[in-house]
């Protein structure tokens, strides 16, 4: 079940082709919850075979993210993906993935670039480099596990849509499957990051949900001017809340809108006791 290597992971994944199997790939970076557990399942559900990979990527963190202090849980992940019936838990090390030599230094060189347009926004724009990251270790888990579908959130809805085009440009043969975002009874969007939270930061951090869900009632009521849409935001802000961005964008393409519509989706992230959260919803389901 618990693989390290890319050399086990390729031996299995051939005898299952072999045999004519069909095979999941959700890709995570482990400390896994309720969310990732989701997209497990629905997996397991459409797959013959499941592979997941529990890999802290170092090359999507940014200078000052936290990379040391990312939750790091890989008995416990194990375990879960164990009772939920996947076939691999592929959990490699940096070195197997990157070489033994430093990141962007003569080990390792070859990146995959998402557009300019597809980043210079949203997550992007203060996370300069992340969704080369974020691209690179993606593409070489498709080269290694090649699997029928790979499953992915609608919480990181920008790293969606950026695999979604990657996967289109590249021909990569793949069918990306979108997974809707899991909440709790609050209606805080589930993240490996909550866990910071304090229980005080937790309350405030619904904050998001709630501009989320008020824009959206705003939009059924008729309000599609974005300006409009985003003063009603304001009104929920207060001192614990440091909002980085509150923008409207067309959901294929990443295009700014102007004047709201079915395709939007709003995207938010805003900073509470100092953790960074996201979030999203789209106006027209
Ligand atoms: O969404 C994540 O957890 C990561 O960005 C991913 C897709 C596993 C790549 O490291």
């Amino acid at each position: 079940m618990l693989k390290h290597t890319i050399a086990e992971v390729r031996e299995l994944v051939k005898q299952w082709k072999k045999e004519g199997l069909t095979v999941g790939l959700v890709p995570t970076m482990g400390a896994l919850h309720a969310g990732h557990l989701s997209l497990i399942k629905k997996a397991v559900e459409k797959c013959d075979r499941v592979v997941v990979s529990v890999f802290v990527n170092p090359i999507q963190f940014c200078p000052g993210e936290d990379l040391d202090k990312y939750p790091r849980t890989l008995e416990a992940d194990t375990k879960l993906c164990e009772d939920a019936g996947v076939s691999i838990v592929f959990a490699p090390s940096p070195s197997e993935m990157y070489g033994e030599g430093q990141m962007r230094t003569n080990d390792f060189l070859t990146y995959v670039i998402p557009p300019f347009f597809y980043v210079n926004k949203l997550c992007g724009k203060s996370r300069v480099g992340h969704f080369d990251g974020v691209c690179t270790v993606v593409n070489k888990l498709f080269n290694i596990v090649q699997p029928d579908y790979a499953f992915f959130g609608e919480k990181d809805a920008q790293q969606l849509i950026i695999i979604k085009k990657m996967v289109k440009d590249l021909n990569i043969p793949v069918e990306i499957i979108p997974c809707p975002i899991v909440r709790e009874e609050s209606g805080l969007a589930l993240s490996s990051r909550n866990k910071y939270l304090s229980e005080n930061d937790k309350k405030e951090a619904l904050v998001l949900s709630k501009i989320l869900n008020n824009i959206k009632l705003c939009y059924k009521k008729g309000i599609t001017d974005i300006e409009s849409l985003k003063e009603t935001a304001y009104t929920f802000l207060n001192e614990h809340h440091d909002l980085e961005y509150l923008e409207f964008m067309n959901q294929t393409n990443l295009d700014e809108v102007k004047i709201a519509d079915d395709n939007t989706r709003v995207f938010i992230a805003c900073r509470v006791g100092g953790v960074r959260l996201i979030d999203n919803i789209l106006l027209g389901e």
